[in-house]
């Protein structure tokens, strides 16, 4: 670790802890270095070590620490040292902190911190590092494999960020779906397309019935993942809300913060994320992603109120509001996902403001009309440091759904709106085990972090890798 050459060597300091080395312990005899989470002190020409620089990371209380607080820790101290135009990043693990868990997660932190959602900026004074490096010090079980699982997980994440970040003129459905076909082949996965004329012999009545709206043509990308061996009876089904952009449509939405629903197919992009990782980290069981892409136009052939449709489960259902447009176009490619044989389904959708009331910006709702596999997803969660808080599905809800022209109406009046939502993907979930992931609230961050920047979170592509490695 001496040896090290680094512009910077982040050193974890923890609360009430006497780090012994490089100058340290003068600073924490002095009170300028306590080791609370994330207090960051830079030193220059530190003793004994060949790095320019020591950073004094702060990682809070021991008992507290785990390998979500050490991934914050990196992400914060990366963000700040290529602030400083520090370009070679070096962390010291001691033996008892380089478990294949924290290498992975330092990993990760190093690759989320080094994102920024300034890529259509201009400027060539973008500040990035070059290498990061983790040092550790007798590390127990396989850290290099670690590492390698880290950059895999920290760069499917991004790629999520980014395809979330873009634009709706820069990234329309017909994108969107370049950009799969286009990760697809990289990663040697499987993919398709459905366009609107295919879901339409295929009777996608409440997905083309969004897509109306708008001159921008739909499409149902589909990416498959299949294991080597294959003897998995389980197959995952991995679908994602794609709306390019959402107005509302004719229930149009108020200008203030419009922007931002560029993001509400983060859902979609977070599915695609997901399968570019397990292309890579190769689980046992077949994974299957389904991202509908539409963008919700008010155009003249836009859906009315009160319209009904056909979806492709059969099932009538009164457009009471345009806007609830996320739930149709899952109900199809839920549907569709099943019939293309997935044995469990997980959902993700920046579905409803309403979770964003109920959760705020921390939890992901997470509604399962399946205890099984609900237990599967909030253990992935959990190990990942993503949090997600379960939340009810009782039939009773179902009243709230009720039409009097069609068989279920797409919005359930004022009070539960994340729950009533889910239930209405609930009826077309069926008997197939599934989890639906309200990420309104939690897959864009509204302002800059220390560990990370303010734009697209990422959130939950790492629950869902984890999901299909566990299984
Ligand atoms: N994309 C929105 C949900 C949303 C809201 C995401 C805020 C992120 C932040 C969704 O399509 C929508 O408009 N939902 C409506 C449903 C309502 C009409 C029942 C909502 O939440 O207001
Ligand atoms: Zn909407
Ligand atoms: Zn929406």
């Amino acid at each position: 670790m001496a040896q090290l050459e680094a512009d910077a060597l982040i050193v974890p300091v923890f609360e009430g802890a006497r780090e012994g080395r490089f100058g340290i312990p003068e600073l924490i005899e002095s009170g300028e270095v306590t080791g609370k989470s994330l207090e960051l002190t830079l030193i220059h020409h530190p003793q004994g070590v060949l790095a320019r620089r020591v950073l004094a990371a702060g990682a809070g209380k021991a008992e507290k620490f785990d390998a979500s607080e050490l991934r914050r820790l990196v992400g914060a101290a990366v963000r700040f040292l290529k602030t400083k135009s520090v370009k070679k990043v070096a962390l010291a693990l001691d033996s008892a902190l380089a478990t294949a868990g924290n290498v992975s997660a330092a990993v990760e932190g190093a690759i989320l911190g080094s994102f920024e959602p300034d890529r259509h900026k201009t400027d060539d004074d973008r500040k990035s590092l070059e290498s990061f490096t983790v040092a550790a010090e007798g590390g127990s079980g396989d850290v290099a494999g670690a590492a390698e699982r880290g950059r895999i997980l920290g760069e499917a994440q991004n790629f999520t960020r980014d395809l979330v970040n873009e634009p709706a003129n820069l990234l329309t459905p017909l994108l969107l779906a370049e950009a799969a076909r286009k990760m697809a082949a990289e990663f040697q996965l499987e993919y398709e397309v459905l366009d609107g004329q295919q879901m339409a012999k295929l009777g996608m009545g409440a997905l083309l019935g969004v897509a109306q709206g708008s001159a921008e043509p739909p499409v149902l990308i589909v990416v498959r993942y299949k294991p080597a061996a294959g003897d998995s009876k389980a197959h995952l089904g991995l679908v994602g809300k794609g709306v390019t952009f959402d107005t509302g449509g004719i229930s149009i939405k108020s200008a203030d913060g419009m922007e931002k629903m560029k993001y509400d197919m983060a859902g979609g992009a977070s599915m695609l994320g997901a399968m570019r990782a397990i292309a890579q980290l190769k689980p046992a069981i077949p994974v299957t992603a389904f991202v509908p892409c539409v963008e919700n136009m008010p155009g003249s052939r836009a859906q009315r109120p009160g319209d009904i449709v056909t979806a492709m489960s059969g099932k009538t259902i009164e457009v009471i509001n345009t806007d609830a447009e996320g739930r149709l176009i899952l109900a199809d490619a839920l549907h569709y996902a099943k019939q293309q044989g997935c044995t469990h389904l997980v959902d993700a959708a920046t579905l409803t403001g309403a979770i964003v009331v109920a959760l705020g910006h921390l939890n992901v709702g997470l509604f399962a009309n399946d205890g099984g596999m609900r237990d599967r997803v909030l253990a992935a969660s959990k190990a990942e440091g993503e949090r997600m808080w379960n939340m009810p599905l009782e039939d009773d809800y179902k009243d709230y759904l009720k039409s009097p022209f069609a068989d279920i109406a797409n919005v359930g009046g004022r009070w539960g709106g994340a729950v009533t939502a889910a239930m209405f993907l609930k009826e077309f979930a069926g008997d197939t085990p599934w989890v639906h992931l309200d990420i309104a609230g939690t897959a864009w961050i509204d302002d800059n972090k220390p560990y990370v920047s303010k734009g697209p979170s990422g959130v939950p592509v790492r629950t869902l890798v984890r999901l299909a490695m566990d299984w």
